[in-house]
């Protein structure tokens, strides 16, 4: 299975912040907000991961997380030059993808939460079809929304829609087979002009191929749509990590819990960051 990070768009809701900087390069408490969604690809046990940026931050991206042989991963790049969609990620990520299975995560989506790592590690397991995840909101008109029957069978998806049929939003993580590709191509743009997920999902809806999977309330699925947003996901992550000790979304610390880096591999990079609560984390986890 190949990840692909989507962290392009012009992040204009949050704007003047994003004006120059990118959304997906802002920090969450410690670190930049791309590590979330990057630890999540790597939790499911993903190695090969495609960065989709815009041309003015692919280089910002590149000098962050280089080629990921430093953590074990093989990290690439390609460019989308307009936002046109969310699907738009497998027409640009065809040659990546090759023959193989890929999960999407959005670079803006931050989850946390017990037994999360089971689930991506099952979803990883796909063989056929789709799987997309359910997570009960208060305010589903923002999402992507999906409405079930009785039996939990999937009666449809709706993109934003004004009437929402349920509390279910889909989150920005979707794993789907090969034929995503083709899917993705065949979409028209919508009524605001983009190629969207939720198009894809009806196609997997239609084929009898689509599996949606209920997160439950003990998992936290954060909004970083807003600065309200934002600064709600820094004081999560800081309280959490406070109270524990342990980091959430330490792509380093994935790494060697994965065997992907040794200990004299993860002390490098602490010394990398040394004087600083993360770089002594690290160094924590490679001494104790
Ligand atoms: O966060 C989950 C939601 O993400 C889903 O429930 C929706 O079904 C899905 O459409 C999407 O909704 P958003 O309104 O959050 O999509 P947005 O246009 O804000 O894009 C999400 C991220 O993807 C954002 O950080 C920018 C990036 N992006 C988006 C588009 C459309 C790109 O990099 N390229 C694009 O072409």
């Amino acid at each position: 299975m190949k990840g692909i990070i989507l962290a392009g768009g012009t992040g204009s809701r949050l704007f003047p912040i994003t004006k120059a900087v990118s959304k997906q390069l802002l920090p969450i408490y410690d670190k930049p907000m791309i590590y979330y969604p990057l630890s999540v690809l790597m939790l499911a046990d993903i190695r090969e991961v495609l960065i989709i940026s815009t041309e003015k931050d692919i280089p910002l991206f590149k000098h962050l997380l280089g080629t990921g042989e430093d953590i074990g991963m093989k990290f690439s790049y390609q460019v989308q030059d307009k936002p046109k969609g969310i699907a738009d990620a497998f027409i640009i990520g065809e040659d990546f993808i090759g023959d193989d299975h890929v999960a999407l995560i959005l670079g803006d989506n931050i989850f946390y939460g017990q037994g999360f790592s089971d689930t991506l590690q099952s979803a990883n397991k796909l063989t056929n079809g789709a799987i997309v995840f359910g997570y009960y909101v208060n305010n589903p008109k923002e999402y992507g929304v999906v409405e079930f029957d009785q039996e939990g069978k999937v009666l449809s998806l709706e993109e934003k829609p004004a009437n929402p049929k349920s509390n279910y939003a889909i989150p920005g993580l979707y794993f789907y087979d090969h034929k995503v590709i083709d899917i993705a191509k065949n979409i028209k743009p919508s009524a605001r002009g983009e190629i969207e997920i939720t198009a894809v999902n009806e196609e997997y809806l239609k084929l009898g191929e689509l599996k949606v999977e209920l997160l439950g309330r003990g998992l936290a699925w954060l909004d970083t749509g807003t600065s309200k947003g934002l600064l709600e996901a820094n004081n999560y992550v800081e309280a959490v990590q406070n109270r524990q000790g342990l980091y959430i979304g330490c792509i380093e610390e994935v790494a060697f819990r994965k065997k992907y880096i040794d200990k004299a591999q993860l002390l490098k990079l602490s010394e990398s960051m040394k004087n600083t609560d993360y770089g002594n984390y690290l160094k924590f986890l490679a001494t104790r």
